[in-house]
């Protein structure tokens, strides 16, 4: 990159956070910008950070950037100025090196979603160099994530190198044996997660929803459980092809089960081939995470996405708690490398307190589950020529 004092550099991070009454409820991409934007500030450049928030139809305040800038100061521990698209070129000609300001959102030009060369010469007007940090807006090829990195010289910020390293080391060259949770309520939302990860590790453990999807291909009764059953013959190839391809698919043997979805009823641990027809599997049992401990005990790497069981509503987070504690534990040994990502599995790892002790959890929804497909990511390869 060489001097950049005085620079303006355009830094694409993801300051798509959650708000609630207008607050920021979660500021962990917030916090994932700090290592790059106040490197870039401290080296003299004038910071200027691209990112998009929501999905707004229209420009509205709702959707405003203006709202970030404070939080982001917050946590940058300097001021960060907000610049409107209007006048923006003026506004940061008034910029001395080291400041650091926020753009508008980048999706409230129309062209940005469809990678509008005009959008892209847009933001290109106000940078010398592009910096791209948001490996979680990596999926999409927008103008502020992919466009803009051929037109202006193109570096990886310190996040977007520390989330490739880890999934390098989780799926790209990990060491074997390599073992793969992937929960969550659906089937349908995970096949090609699925599909590329049979070929790719050497255990699957399926949790969650999903789990009787594959409970049931296999002629389990299921009872009242959520279920694709228009799946199963899917579910059926699936479990094929990792015999083929040597990885061991493992589904629960016993089961956590309710007659309704609530907080703290009546439940029964039973084993999976005795699910009464009026009731619902909302948990791996404790046998089944017992032996899936061994499992990873066994294992060098891990990869995670997704609960294990209806974590949100308590007992059904007892599986989801006790598996990631113990790989929290294995991680602290030095025996596991664990990578964890997607919406719901941060939260299930904040919720069972371990999210510090795996060895890299990735800020990233979509674009985590777009690689665990084995996709490449359009703004990834942008930067790589
Ligand atoms: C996310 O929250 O996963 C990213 O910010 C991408 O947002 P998008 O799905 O609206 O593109």
């Amino acid at each position: 990159m060489g001097d950049i004092v005085g620079k303006a550099v355009l830094v694409r991070e993801d300051l798509n956070v959650p708000m609630k009454d207008g607050v920021v409820s979660d500021d962990t991409r917030l916090r994932a910008a700090v290592p790059t934007i106040n490197e870039l500030s401290d080296r003299g450049a004038k910071v200027l950070v691209l990112s998009h928030f929501g999905r707004p139809k229209a420009p509205t305040p709702e959707f405003s950037l203006a709202q970030i800038a404070e939080p982001l100061s917050q946590v940058l521990g300097r001021p960060v100025r907000y610049i409107d698209w209007e006048g923006d070129k003026e506004a940061v000609a008034t910029l001395r090196p080291g400041d650091i300001a926020v753009l508008e959102n980048t999706r409230f030009f129309g062209g940005e979603e469809k990678n509008d060369p005009a959008v892209v010469k847009r933001f290109a007007a106000v940078g010398d160099l592009y910096v791209n940090d948001a490996f979680s807006a990596a999926h999409r090829a927008h103008a502020s994530t992919e466009g803009i990195a051929h037109v202006l010289p193109a570096f990886a910020g310190r996040a977007m190198e520390a989330e490739l390293d880890a999934l390098q080391k989780a799926l790209g060259a990990p060491e074997h044996p390599v073992a793969a949770v992937v929960g969550g309520a659906k089937v349908s939302s995970k096949l090609d997660v699925l599909t590329h990860l049979v070929t790719k590790v050497d255990h699957l453990i399926i949790g969650g929803g999903m789990a009787n999807t594959f409970l049931a291909a296999r002629g389990v009764d299921v009872g009242k459980s959520l279920c694709e059953h228009d799946l199963t013959d899917t579910a059926e190839a699936i479990l094929e092809a990792a015999a083929a391809a040597n990885c061991t698919v493992h589904l629960p043997y016993d089961v956590v089960v309710a007659k309704e979805f609530a907080a703290n009823p009546p439940t029964r641990t039973v084993n999976v081939h005795e699910v009464a027809a009026d009731e619902m599997i909302l948990d791996v049992g404790p046998a089944a995470v017992e032996a899936l401990a061994d499992v990873l005990k066994i294992c060098r790497t891990l990869v995670w996405n997704g609960p294990m069981g209806a974590f949100e509503i308590p007992p059904f987070d007892a599986a989801t708690v006790a598996l990631a504690k113990t790989a929290a534990a294995l991680t602290r040994e030095g025996s596991l490398v664990s990578v964890a990502g997607g919406g719901d599995t941060v939260a299930a790892l904040n919720h069972a307190g371990v999210a510090g002790d795996f060895s890299f959890v990735s800020t990233a929804g979509g674009a985590f589950l777009e690689w665990m497909e084995g996709k490449e990511l359009p703004g990834v390869k942008a930067l790589m020529g």
